[in-house]
C-alpha cells in the first residue's frame, strides 16, 4: 500500500506556532494519565494524540507532538514514532469529513473498490486529496477491525458498515447537506447479528 499523503508532515507555512490542550481536553488528558502507572506514561501517548488531533481539526501539527511529549515527559521521538506509524493520525490537514476506505481483503471481497471509486467520482478527489472547499478528504487504509460488517468506511471518528454503493452515496449526500447520520451498519441488521 502506498504511504498516505496525510502521513507527510505539513509544510512549515501551515504549522501553528503553538499548541496546548484547551480546558476540557486538559481535564480529559489528566484523567487518561491516571489510568496508567507513573512508570508507564508512554502507554498514554495514543489517547493523548487522539484528543490533540480532535482539538486541531483532525490533524497533528508538530507543536502538538512536542506538547504531548512534554506533557508526559517522554522523548519527542517516542511520540513521533506512534504518530507516524498508525494510520489514524494525520500529520497534515484533512477535510471536515475525512473518509477512510478500508481496502484490505474482506472489505475488498465485499466491494471496497466500488466504495473507493464512488468517493473519488462523487467528490472529485484522489486518495490523499482534500476538496477545495475543505469539506472532504479521502484516504485508503488497512483493516479497520470490523471485517464482519465489511465493507467498512471510517469518517472522522465513526465507522459506517455493511455499505453498498447506494447507502454510501446516501451517506455522503447527508454529510454534504449537514443532515444527521447514523453510524454503524447501514443495512437493516443490528451490530454483527446474522443476516436474515
Ligand atoms: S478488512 Fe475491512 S474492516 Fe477488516
Amino acid at each position: 500500500m502506498s504511504e498516505s499523503k496525510f502521513k507527510i508532515v505539513a509544510e512549515e507555512s501551515i504549522q501553528p506556532i503553538k499548541f496546548s490542550f484547551n480546558k476540557e481536553n486538559l481535564s480529559k488528558a489528566k484523567d487518561i494519565l491516571k489510568m496508567y502507572p507513573p512508570n508507564y506514561k508512554e502507554s498514554s501517548i495514543m489517547p493523548l494524540l487522539s484528543i490533540a488531533q480532535f482539538q486541531n481539526d483532525g490533524w497533528l501539527p508538530k507543536k502538538a507532538i512536542e506538547y504531548v511529549s512534554e506533557f508526559i515527559n517522554v522523548p519527542e521521538i517516542k511520540v513521533l514514532e506512534i504518530a507516524t506509524f498508525y494510520s489514524m493520525y494525520n500529520l497534515s490537514p484533512v477535510g471536515k469529513y475525512h473518509i477512510e476506505v478500508c481496502t484490505t481483503t474482506p472489505c475488498m471481497l465485499r466491494g471496497s473498490d466500488s466504495m473507493l471509486n464512488l468517493c473519488k467520482k462523487k467528490l472529485g478527489l484522489e486518495i490523499g486529496e482534500v476538496s477545495k472547499d475543505g469539506q472532504f478528504s479521502l484516504s485508503n487504509v488497512e483493516c479497520l477491525g470490523a471485517c464482519v460488517n465489511a465493507p467498512v468506511v471510517k469518517i472522522n471518528e465513526n465507522y459506517y458498515e455493511d455499505l453498498d454503493s447506494q447507502s454510501l452515496d446516501t451517506l455522503i449526500n447527508k454529510f454534504q447537506s449537514n443532515k444527521p447520520v447514523n453510524h454503524g451498519p447501514q443495512s437493516k441488521r443490528k451490530g454483527t447479528e446474522p443476516r436474515k
